[in-house]
């Protein structure tokens, strides 16, 4: 759970302040960022708090179902916020927004009296117009989950420079893949790319802005087919050699992709672009064909070993991190061995894995062989501590070497940066404050399970 990046502006002219409060995916932080740069020009300022603010967006994610349990219980104390606002005279506006929205806008108007405008990621362009609308009417709230005709993304303004040196763009939405567990293709709709000067131009803007370290998003990036300046389209390869162009971009990365969509383009990017690092997040889900068919995955794992090793060959250095899900309906203890088999044989640097979750209106949903929480719990553990010793060992690897770091942010204590691999690892080192936005060496002296840490390895030339 994140907060926008956005900083709180202090302009004592502009009386309306909007706390957005964002769930799940980077592409929702992104998605908040918009909305912060739409509100903009119509007078909202980011606040840091919901205490006193004007409008309040939750911005939720419905991949698992936690995420929209917390949004339930964080609707609890916004609402307390509400009244004691009303009570000293003023209103606040509550807006539920994102996949949890689009999802179940009308159980959140029925369970949640206190939301005044529900919305959906496609429709959130309309949000000035929405809160016009909401700020006349009282007690009924206003809906808002079409999936309108015209892209989102025509309507939004240009992006404001993000405030650090990394920054995601969002290049394609939605996913016509229909896993049998997934709730995006219903929540994000049908696969949408930008135009290629679009993504260029906010790229260009981005770096203009002090940004050195681009991520392209999507729930389905490497579907990317975008209308390319030439008139024709281009894949996700092409555009990260376009992006790599750009003087000032010194690193590229994308996230989600499909193995079924890594395409002879891609691969070669990989060998070819050194701006595109060496870390990829490519989920696989099972180690099983029996339940990856279930799943309607489009793959096996052998495909899945087949294009691990062509990365790999293309880009002998890369670090894999991957997704997976125990217990989903159907899985044998033989299935769950199976995905251990190919964990262990691809070694991933990182990864993510979860209880299958079933998520209404999905096709596994009503899936009859539910496995027991008490067996996906067991099966979670045995799985996260193969990936766990993974990692480390992953991590141990770099002990010893001279690594570039890119530093972002302070640490936690004096005197010391955080920074990123190129493997996407947090670093730790001792450097003086301004160097923030440098691409530093620095010799990599200690590892943990999460973070490294090392020293600056500069050459000092006398
Ligand atoms: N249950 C558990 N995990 C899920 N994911 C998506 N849907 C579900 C679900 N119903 C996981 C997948 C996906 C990641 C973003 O979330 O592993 O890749
Ligand atoms: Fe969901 Fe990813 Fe499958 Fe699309 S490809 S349905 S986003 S898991």
């Amino acid at each position: 759970m994140t907060q926008t990046g956005i900083t709180e502006r202090t302009a004592q002219d502009v009386a309306k302040r909007v706390f957005i409060k964002t769930y799940g995916c980077q592409m929702n932080v992104y998605d908040s960022a918009r909305m912060a740069d739409l509100l903009a020009p119509h007078g909202f300022v980011v606040a840091a708090s919901p205490r006193d603010a004007d409008l309040v967006i939750l911005n939720t994610c419905h991949i698992r179902e936690k995420a929209a349990e917390k949004v339930y219980s964080e609707l609890g104390t916004i609402r307390r916020l509400k009244a004691a606002k009303a009570g000293r005279g003023g209103r606040m506006l509550v807006a539920v927004a994102g996949c949890v929205a689009q999802a179940e806008g009308a159980e959140i108007m029925r369970r949640a009296p206190c939301v005044d405008l529900v919305f959906g990621p496609q429709s959130y362009h309309r949000l000035p117009d929405l809160i016009t609308r909401a700020l006349r009417v009282t007690g009924t709230g206003i809906l808002d989950t079409s999936f309108p005709a015209e892209p989102k993304f025509d309507f939004l303004p240009e992006a404001a420079a993000p405030q650090g040196v990394t920054a995601f763009l969002t290049v394609q939405e939605g996913c016509d893949k229909f896993c049998s567990f997934c709730v995006v293709p219903y929540t994000r709709g049908a696969e949408y790319s930008r135009p290629v000067a679009r993504v260029l131009a906010e790229a260009r803007q981005f770096v203009h802005g002090g940004v050195r370290e681009i991520t392209l998003l999507g729930q389905n990036v490497n579907a990317y087919h975008g209308e390319g300046p030439d008139g024709r389209e281009w894949g996700l390869g092409a555009l990260i050699r376009g992006l790599a162009e750009l003087p000032g971009l010194d690193r590229i990365r994308y996230t989600t992709s499909h193995p079924r969509d890594v395409d002879d383009e891609l691969v070669a990017a990989h060998r070819d672009v050194p701006q595109l690092m060496p870390f990829l997040h490519l989920p696989v889900q099972s180690g099983s064909d029996r339940v990856l068919t279930m799943m309607n995955r489009r793959h096996t794992a052998s495909y899945y070993r087949r294009i691990t090793e062509r990365l790999r060959a293309a880009r002998p250095d890369l670090a894999l991190s991957t997704d997976l899900i125990v217990g989903y309906p159907g899985e044998s203890d033989e299935d769950f061995l199976a995905t251990l088999d190919l964990v262990e044989e691809i070694r991933f640097a990182q990864a993510f894995s979860f209880k299958y979750s079933p998520r209404p209106g999905t096709p596994a949903a009503s899936g009859a062989a539910q496995v027991t929480e008490q067996v996906k719990s067991e099966r979670l553990a045995a799985l996260q501590l193969l990936l766990a010793r993974q990692q480390r060992e992953f991590n141990e690897s770099c002990v010893g070497r001279v690594l570039p770091v890119l530093f972002e942010k302070p640490g936690r204590h004096e005197g010391q940066l955080v920074g990123r691999t190129p493997y996407l690892q947090s670093v730790h080192v001792a450097a003086a404050a301004d160097r923030i936005g440098e691409i530093v060496p620095a010799l990599i002296s200690g590892a943990s399970a999460n973070s490294l840490s090392g020293s600056l390895a500069e050459v000092i030339s006398t």
